[in-house]
């Protein structure tokens, strides 16, 4: 954990799952933790929590499908003169269930938080680092990256964004001294499938336990990716393996299995 020995790392969705975790591994090695969400009191709780002489926590709270909230937060950033040197794009939302009857507001909060929040925040905080020569962009996409999903077709087209927006800025950024990693995890228990349901719960798509990965070696799968200087990471062998044959699979094959999603129950 060298690496992130002295950071300041402003991570999103820091109240819930991932992002909580991400602040918990960090914050034995970091100087500074930026913790930004909407829920404030759990922000707050974390910062209790991760309290220890030589941490400054911040906490803030902004809706990021908000753009104005998104700016009031870079200019808070300036204002305290913090200089991040980390950046973990992890807020995100999901939706289970038929694009036909969405709720477009939901819709557009995925397209908002996923995509825009995210690109956002590496436009503004990315000149800063590239001056510094040192740096780096951690991204949470996810598996659905890799493949069309029916029933959760707007979120895996946000996370192939997420993933290919990655892979070309570490392309761009190459020499620079500032990486950029994209982390690719499969199932995880937080409250993502909670806030993925849809009031009639009809569509929900339980994982096989099988693939389920635990929050603390998702997270330290993809700090040790950003240490070792890796493109992309999917945590936990299993969900690796069957990824990768996926990826294999030509796609006049995944469309039977995939058409079979939208025939049956998930
Ligand atoms: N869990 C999984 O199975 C899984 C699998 C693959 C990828 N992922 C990805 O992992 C990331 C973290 O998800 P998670 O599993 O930790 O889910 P989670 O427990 O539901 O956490 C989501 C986080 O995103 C924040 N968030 C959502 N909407 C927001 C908004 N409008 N403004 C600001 N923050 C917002 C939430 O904070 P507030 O509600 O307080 O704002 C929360 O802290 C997401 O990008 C997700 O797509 C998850």
């Amino acid at each position: 954990m060298n690496f992130f020995h002295g950071c300041t790392a402003l991570i999103t969705g820091a109240s819930s799952g991932i992002g909580e975790e991400f602040a918990r591994q960090l914050a034995p090695h970091a100087r500074a933790i930026i913790l930004v969400a909407r829920r404030m009191d759990r922000l707050e709780a974390l910062k209790r929590e991760l309290d220890r002489p030589g941490l400054t926590v911040h906490c803030h709270a902004a809706d990021l499908a908000d753009e104005v909230q998104i700016e009031a937060l870079l200019a808070a950033l300036a204002a305290s003169g913090e200089r991040v040197s980390l950046l973990i794009n992890n807020a995100g939302l999901g939706d289970h269930g038929l694009f036909e009857e969405s709720d477009w507001l939901r819709v557009r909060a995925m397209l908002d938080v996923n995509i825009t929040a995210l690109t956002r925040l590496s436009h503004a905080l990315l000149p800063d680092l590239v001056r510094a020569g040192r740096g780096a962009i951690l991204n949470v996409s996810s598996i659905a990256c890799l493949l069309p999903l029916p029933k959760m077709a707007v979120y895996a087209a946000t996370k192939a964004y997420v993933t290919s927006f990655s892979e070309a800025l570490r392309a761009e950024l190459r020499g620079t001294g500032v990486s950029v990693t994209v982390l690719c995890p499969g199932p995880v228990n937080t409250e993502f499938s909670l806030t993925a349901a849809r009031p009639t719960g009809r569509d929900r798509m339980p994982a096989p336990e099988i693939f389920k990965v635990p929050v603390e070696e998702v997270v330290s799968t993809g700090l040790a990716a950003v240490e070792r200087d890796r493109a992309r990471a999917i945590p936990g062998w299993l969900v690796c393996v069957v990824m990768t044959i996926t990826s294999l699979v030509p796609i006049f094959l995944l469309r039977l299995f995939l058409t079979q999603r939208r025939r049956g129950g998930g």
